[in-house]
């Protein structure tokens, strides 16, 4: 009897979902949860021709009832070429690798300022000492929003991921709907005040470069500034998040790497890199059917949510040598985390950077660290992340 079942609801999966994924890869590669218009895929191929195909396997979801479509806001995360093209090509012109490089001095000075005040502590949550400030700070930084709003950011960026996934399972409660209206015309209040001060007195921030941006005498309208601002608040938090305490975590778990890390942190590049793939922050990038398709001989219709398991694919055997072992010397780490294709993440660089940081500083700064206690920690509420929520741990300083 075939017993498999694929429930990533249910904790224990989310907690430790490897198994399961590597038998999916092998019995159920493109796996259809029961009663729903939903299929899983797992395996690194799949993931990546889904990923790379906007034109059969959308970004863009309809509305979940009682969700409208006044409630959507024209997000390049959820839209297709050729609008999504566009809005890409405007952000690029402000989102530059020259602003990520710039940012490094600031990013280690942040890193350094969050690591004082825990020394003097010694023992504290690494996610509110560190692994959530320091995000928050640097794309505060960048995009020119004044860092003493950062609290409300924390509380916006948390109410707007709280939803994510639960969506394509259930639909979403009266009083989830109404938490996001509040939630979004919050923050669309806020970027509309923050936009008009830019466009009167620009500034050398990425916001005044997204007001300015055009293409082919196209700019970003309102409601497009707006939405890119929410994804960049948004998107770039809980993610950086957590890859720092993810990376934080196996480093607890393979003290072998910690002490080549912290003897050659020439190697901490690398070691992000394995990270990413080996305990994916975003562990499901979704897309839906545009029309009916078959996929390993599974025929699907049209209208259905597909569901590529970025966390599963950067598992797979035939990519990758070892996959369960955590190797921060891997070559060719080809690695799925960032997504692929057309909305390949558009802060990898910016990402990737912030954890080296993050990571070296606390090297530098401490003797050792530890955790304190060994109870299971809570974990991230949304089925789109795999994170802790809270990291008690000890810290002593070099
Ligand atoms: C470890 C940290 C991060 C991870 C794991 C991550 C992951 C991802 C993934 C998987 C996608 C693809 C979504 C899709 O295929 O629909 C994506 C897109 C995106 N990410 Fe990230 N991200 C991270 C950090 C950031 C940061 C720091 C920013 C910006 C400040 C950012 C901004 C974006 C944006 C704007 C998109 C949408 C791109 C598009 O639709 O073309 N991300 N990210």
């Amino acid at each position: 009897m075939d017993a498999f079942a694929f429930n990533p609801f249910d904790e224990a999966t989310r907690r430790d979902p490897y198994a399961l994924y590597a038998r999916a890869r092998r019995e159920h590669p493109v796996y259809a949860h029961e009663g729903l218009p939903v299929f899983s895929v797992f395996r690194y191929a799949d993931v990546q021709a889904v990923l790379k195909d906007p034109g059969t396997w959308s970004s863009a979801f309809p509305p979940p009832p009682p969700m409208t479509a006044s409630d959507m806001l024209p997000s390049m995360l959820v839209s297709d070429p050729p609008a999504h093209t566009r809005l890409r090509a405007l952000v690029n012109q402000a989102f530059t690798p020259r602003r990520v490089r710039e940012l490094e001095p600031r990013m280690v000075a942040i890193a350094h300022q969050l690591l004082d005040a825990a020394l003097e502590r010694r023992r504290v949550d690494l996610v509110e000492a560190l692994t959530y400030p320091l995000p928050v700070m640097v794309i505060a930084e960048m995009i020119g929003v004044p860092i003493e709003d950062r609290e409300q950011f924390k509380i916006w960026s948390d109410e707007a991921v709280a939803s994510l996934g639960v969506v394509f399972f259930q639909a979403p409660s009266e009083e989830l709907v109404a938490t996001l209206r509040r939630t979004v015309a919050e923050m669309r209040a806020y970027s509309v005040r923050l936009a008009e001060e830019r466009r009167a007195h620009p500034r050398d921030d990425l916001l005044s470069g997204l007001v300015a941006a055009e293409l082919e005498g196209s700019r970003l309208s309102g409601d497009e500034l707006v939405a890119m601002l929410i994804l960049l608040l948004v998107a770039g938090n809980e993610t950086t998040t957590t890859l720092i305490g993810n990376a934080v975590l196996e480093l607890l778990a393979h003290p072998e790497a910690l002490a080549r890390l912290r003897a050659e942190p020439g190697l901490l590049p690398g070691a992000v890199d394995e990270v990413l793939r080996y305990s994916s922050p975003i562990q499901m990038d979704p897309r839906r059917s545009t029309r009916p398709v078959e996929l390993l001989g599974q025929r699907i219709a049209a209208e259905q949510f597909v569901l590529c398991w970025l966390g599963a694919a950067n598992r797979d055997e035939t990519v990758f040598a070892a996959p369960d072992a955590f190797d921060i010397t891997r070559a060719n780490n080809r690695h799925l985390a960032f997504g692929f294709g057309p909305h390949y993440c558009l802060g990898a660089p910016l990402a990737s950077l912030e954890a080296e940081v993050a990571l070296r500083v606390l090297l530098v700064r401490t003797r050792s660290f530890h955790r304190t206690g060994d109870e299971p920690l809570p974990l991230h509420p949304s089925l789109v992340f795999r994170s802790v929520t809270r990291l008690p741990v000890e810290l002593v300083a070099a």
